[in-house]
C-alpha cells in the first residue's frame, strides 16, 4: 500500500516536472520569438526618432531640402508608420497636405538608405569658400560629381545638361543660394545635402528616367531623405494562407498584363534596365491600374550589369550570379562570361506569375478560370524555366517572345471572354 502511494506521489512529481519543463521551453520560445520580432520589424517611436533626427539636422543648418520646412515647420508631414526596415532601407509612411496643389492630403513614402550618421557627405573642406568666385567655383565642382554619378548609372553624356544641380536636386539650387542670407553656409548645406540623395542608386534613377510613368513621382526632398508617392503594392496579391483569394482573375490577369508591357518597355531605354531583384513586393500598383518600380536598387543598366560580372571567378555558374540576374560560369576559364543568361521576363514568371510553388502556383497567375488552366501552366513552365537547345551545357535561359507573346493573347482572351 505504502509502495503505491510512494509510486503514485513519484508519477505525480514526474508529471509535474515535465509540465514544469514544458512551460519553460514554451516560454523561452515566446520570448525569442518575440525578440526575433522586435530586431526584425521597425517601431512607431525609433521612426519618429529618424524624422526628428533629420528635423534636428535641418534646424542646426547641416542639411536642407524642399520638403525640410514641410516636414519640420509647417507639419504638413505627419508620420503614420513604417516598414519592415531593418534590413533594407528606411521606409516610413507619412500623409502630406502640401505635396499636390489643391489636394487636401495624399499618402506618401519617406525613404532613405542608411541611418542619418551614414548618409554619404562630400567631402570638399579644403576648398576656401570666402570669395564669390570661390563660392562658384566650389559648385562647378559639385556639377562635375552630380553629372559623373549620372554618367556612372547609364553612361550617357550629361555635360552639356544646363542646370544638372536642380535637375538632380527636383528643386532651384541657384534659387537657394540666392534666398540665402548666409551663402557661404548655403553652399555646401545644399551640396551635401543633393550629394547624399545622388549617392542612393534608387533616387538617381528615379530622377533620371523621371519623365517614365513606371518611375513614381517624387515630391520633394530633405536632405538624405526622398518623398515619393505612396501605392499598393503587388505583394498584396500574393497567396496568403488563410485569406483566400481576395483578388478577381480578371484582375489579376489585367495587372500581368500591364507588367508584361513594362518588362518590355525597360528594353528600350537606350540601354536594357536589368532589373536583379524581381519579386511582388518591389512592384507598385497605382489606382489608375498602372505598375510601378518602387525598388530600383538592384536594377541596373545593362553596361554596368556587364561590368558586374566582368572579372569574377568562378567555378559555377551561380558563382555569377546578380541576384535574380544570372551569370554564366566558363568552367575553362574560371571566369564569369560578360552576359546575363535568363532575362527580366524569365524572373517576372518565376518570382512573381508562378511563386514559390511551380508545380501549384501561388503566385500572381494561380487559380486560373478552368477553360485555361492547362494552356497557361504549360505557357508559364516555358516562360520561368526555358529549355531552349543550346551548347552551352545548364545554361540558364531567356524567355521566348513567342512565349510571351502566346501568354499575353491568353490573358487577353480570358479577359475578354470574362467580360
Ligand atoms: N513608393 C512606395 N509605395 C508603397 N510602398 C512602398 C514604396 N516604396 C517602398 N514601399 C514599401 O516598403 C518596402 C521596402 O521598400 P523597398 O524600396 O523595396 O526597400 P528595400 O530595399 O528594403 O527592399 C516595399 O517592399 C514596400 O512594401
Ligand atoms: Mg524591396
Amino acid at each position: 500500500m505504502a509502495l503505491l502511494r510512494w509510486m503514485r506521489r513519484r508519477a505525480k512529481c514526474c508529471c509535474m516536472t515535465c509540465c514544469g519543463v514544458f512551460v519553460f521551453i514554451i516560454a523561452s520560445l515566446a520570448l525569442f520569438g518575440r525578440y526575433l520580432y522586435k530586431k526584425e520589424h521597425c517601431t512607431d517611436v525609433e521612426s519618429k526618432q529618424i524624422i526628428e533626427g533629420l528635423c534636428d539636422l535641418y534646424s542646426q543648418g547641416e542639411v536642407t531640402g524642399s520638403l525640410c520646412s514641410a516636414l519640420c515647420e509647417s507639419r504638413d508631414l505627419h508620420y503614420q508608420t513604417c516598414t519592415n526596415y531593418r534590413k533594407g532601407k528606411k521606409v516610413l509612411f507619412l500623409t502630406c497636405d502640401s505635396c499636390i496643389p489643391g489636394k487636401t492630403s495624399v499618402s506618401v513614402v519617406l525613404k532613405m538608405k542608411t541611418d542619418l550618421s551614414e548618409r554619404d557627405q562630400l567631402d570638399m573642406s579644403h576648398l576656401e569658400l570666402d570669395t564669390e568666385q570661390r563660392q562658384k567655383d566650389y559648385v562647378r565642382e559639385v556639377e562635375f560629381l552630380v553629372k559623373n554619378s549620372f554618367m556612372f548609372l547609364r553612361h550617357k553624356d550629361m555635360s552639356k545638361h544646363k542646370d544638372i544641380l536642380s535637375f538632380a536636386w527636383g528643386w532651384n539650387f541657384h534659387e537657394y543660394l540666392k534666398n540665402s542670407n548666409n551663402r557661404q553656409k548655403a553652399v555646401v548645406v545644399a551640396s551635401s545635402s543633393l550629394w547624399s540623395l545622388t549617392e542612393q542608386q534608387e533616387y538617381l534613377m528615379s530622377r533620371d528616367l523621371y519623365n517614365y510613368s513606371f518611375i513614381p513621382r517624387i515630391y520633394g526632398t530633405c536632405g538624405p531623405a526622398y518623398v515619393v508617392e505612396n501605392t499598393q503594392t503587388l505583394g498584396n496579391y500574393e497567396f496568403e494562407m488563410f485569406k483566400g483569394w481576395p483578388h478577381s482573375w480578371k484582375e489579376r490577369a489585367a495587372i500581368a498584363l500591364k507588367l508584361i508591357h513594362l518588362i518590355k518597355d525597360l528594353d528600350n531605354l537606350g540601354q536594357k534596365l536589368h532589373l536583379c531583384d524581381i519579386k511582388p513586393d518591389n512592384f507598385g500598383l497605382r489606382d489608375n491600374g498602372e505598375v510601378t518600380l518602387i525598388d530600383t536598387d538592384c536594377a541596373m543598366f545593362e553596361r554596368n550589369l556587364l561590368e558586374q560580372f566582368n572579372h569574377t571567378n568562378c567555378t559555377k555558374h551561380d558563382d555569377c550570379d546578380f541576384f535574380d540576374c544570372r551569370g554564366f560560369c566558363d568552367t575553362k576559364t574560371k571566369q564569369c562570361l560578360l552576359e546575363r543568361t535568363n532575362n527580366n521576363m524569365q524572373s517576372l514568371c518565376e518570382d512573381v506569375f508562378v511563386g514559390y510553388f511551380p508545380k501549384m502556383p501561388t503566385g500572381l497567375l494561380r487559380d486560373p478560370p478552368g477553360a485555361i488552366k492547362v494552356e497557361l501552366f504549360k505557357l508559364l513552365q516555358e516562360c520561368s524555366n526555358p529549355v531552349v537547345e543550346t551548347e552551352r551545357h545548364n545554361a540558364r535561359q531567356h524567355a521566348q517572345p513567342n512565349t510571351v507573346k502566346k501568354l499575353q493573347e491568353l490573358l487577353l482572351r480570358s479577359i475578354v471572354d470574362l467580360s
